[in-house]
């Protein structure tokens, strides 16, 4: 099938590529000409493991192919796939819609015949309804369908969670050819026994939004534990292990520590409360302003904890900060727990020196006044205190005596929860979560 993928970024890029590996033909549009031609040389502008070799394969078999033009997108196929950003808007809590209606009034007035539109950007709820309705004040003369299909994927194991997702989702009006040209695209999928949950918009926006939010409820939940924890002495980690074996809980999403950060659950559950607010139902979302407030003093947290270490003043103490990534085998730095504790503890006085085995890139772009090292140990080199605020693996498997061989202090604040105590401890390490 023929098919479009409008915003090649984190999620249309992946798409598009793992449209064209399940034998679609797929054009994708992108804004920014630097993406389009990294893109149409089979580069992908960002870390995801697997992409780049999809990517270089389908380009190579013509089976996806790159470009600026809505009037090319038009011609091209008659389904599209919306996969435009949907940010925070400066200095509100609702998402930032600009982009999405931006797609369809560039797209929508060149359509030739009938088509599909097939929302994948996470979208407030009433948002396909707004589009619908747009879109038949555009087009008159021609049937529209505008349809959701919300995207679950994440960073990290992107190619994997579009090729072989927990469920499918579609939220379709009634009476349109949606749900057989889904059934049709994803075929193969759907073959493998994958769920395809069909429904109203309104609901396929809300799975979206209500799956986030839960996901950050249960981090901040334990993280609120943690802060029990911290003021009781107990221990969170034998509480995280004791209650997830409870298959009602579940073990994952309990790890305390920084928190979550990235381009969607902070904005997603920001989105949601306002949108809440809007239909008058703000109450029954009140408790996530909590779960966002939970997770951005786990932040500060970090920050005092690295004050307490280097003696009561970050003045003229030295940091390494490993991990600026919001999260392991991602080089997304959007809204990153890591580089917020890294830029409070610079303007506190500390001297920060920052290292990601990918990410490094994109925090420089955004943080240029902290220091950056090669390498884990370089910056490490005469530090007081040697902080871990994301869980690579590489930080992971760090050698503690290696580490202690450099620095001035060995002080680890282990952000993540995610090393050997008992070991970096038998080096000689004060170990602090
Ligand atoms: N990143 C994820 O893990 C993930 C997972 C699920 C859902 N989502 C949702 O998917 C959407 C996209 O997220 P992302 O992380 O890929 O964002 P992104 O910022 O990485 O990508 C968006 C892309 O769209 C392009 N774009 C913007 N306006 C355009 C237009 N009018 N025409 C063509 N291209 C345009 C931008 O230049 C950018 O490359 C968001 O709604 C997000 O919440 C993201």
């Amino acid at each position: 099938m023929r098919m479009v993928v409008i915003g090649l970024g984190y999620l249309g890029a992946t798409h598009a590529a793992c449209m064209a590996e399940l034998g679609h033909d797929v054009l994708g549009i992108e804004i920014i000409a630097e993406k389009r031609e990294l893109l149409a040389k089979g580069e992908v502008p960002f870390y995801e493991p697997g992409l780049p070799e999809l990517l270089e394969r389908h380009i190579q078999t013509g089976k996806l192919a790159v470009s600026g033009s809505y009037q090319e997108a038009a011609e091209f196929a008659d389904v599209f796939f919306i996969a435009v950003g949907t940010p925070q808007k400066k200095g509100e809590y609702s998402a930032d819609l600009r982009y999405v209606d931006a797609a369809i009034d560039e797209l929508v007035p060149l359509l030739k015949r009938d088509a599909l539109i097939l929302g994948k950007s996470t979208v407030p709820v009433g948002t396909a309804q707004r589009l619908a309705e747009r879109v038949a004040e555009l087009r008159p003369d021609i049937q529209v369908e505008v349809a959701w299909n919300p995207e679950f994927l994440r960073e990290g194991f992107a190619v994997k969670d579009t090729l072989h997702p927990d469920r499918l989702v579609l939220g379709v009006f009634s009476g349109g050819t949606a749900e057989q040209v889904v059934r049709d695209v994803y075929e193969a999928i759907l073959n493998e026994g994958t769920p395809l949950i069909v429904t109203d918009p309104p609901s396929s926006e809300l799975v979206k939004t209500s799956a986030n939010a839960f996901l950050a409820t249960k981090i901040s939940f334990i993280n609120a534990i943690a802060e029990v924890c911290d003021a009781a002495g107990a221990d969170i980690k034998a509480i995280a292990d004791a209650i997830g074996y409870d298959a009602r809980i579940g073990r994952k999403f309990l790890n305390a520590g920084l928190g979550f950060g990235g381009g969607c659950l902070p904005k997603d559950i920001r989105a949601f409360m306002a949108r809440a607010g809007e239909l008058g139902a703000a109450e029954a979302l009140s408790f996530l302003r909590e779960v966002d407030n939970v997770n951005m003093r786990r932040r500060t947290r970090m920050v005092e904890l690295a004050r307490e270490v280097c003696g009561g003043s970050l003045l003229g103490s030295r940091v390494a900060v490993l991990g600026s990534a919001f999260k392991p085998e991602s080089d997304d730095v959007r809204d990153s727990p890591a580089l917020n504790v890294a830029g409070q503890m610079q303007l506190q006085g500390a001297s920060v020196t920052v290292y990601d085995p990918k990410a490094m890139e994109n925090s420089r772009r955004i943080f240029p006044t902290l220091d950056y090292a090669a390498s884990a140990l370089e910056a490490c080199v005469d530090a007081d205190a040697v902080m871990i605020l994301t869980e690579w693996n590489e930080f992971i498997s760090l050698d503690p005596a290696r580490v202690a061989a450099v620095t001035r202090k060995n002080v680890v604040i282990d952000g993540r929860m995610c090393l050997n105590q008992t070991e970096w401890v038998r080096h000689g390490w004060v170990y602090r979560v």
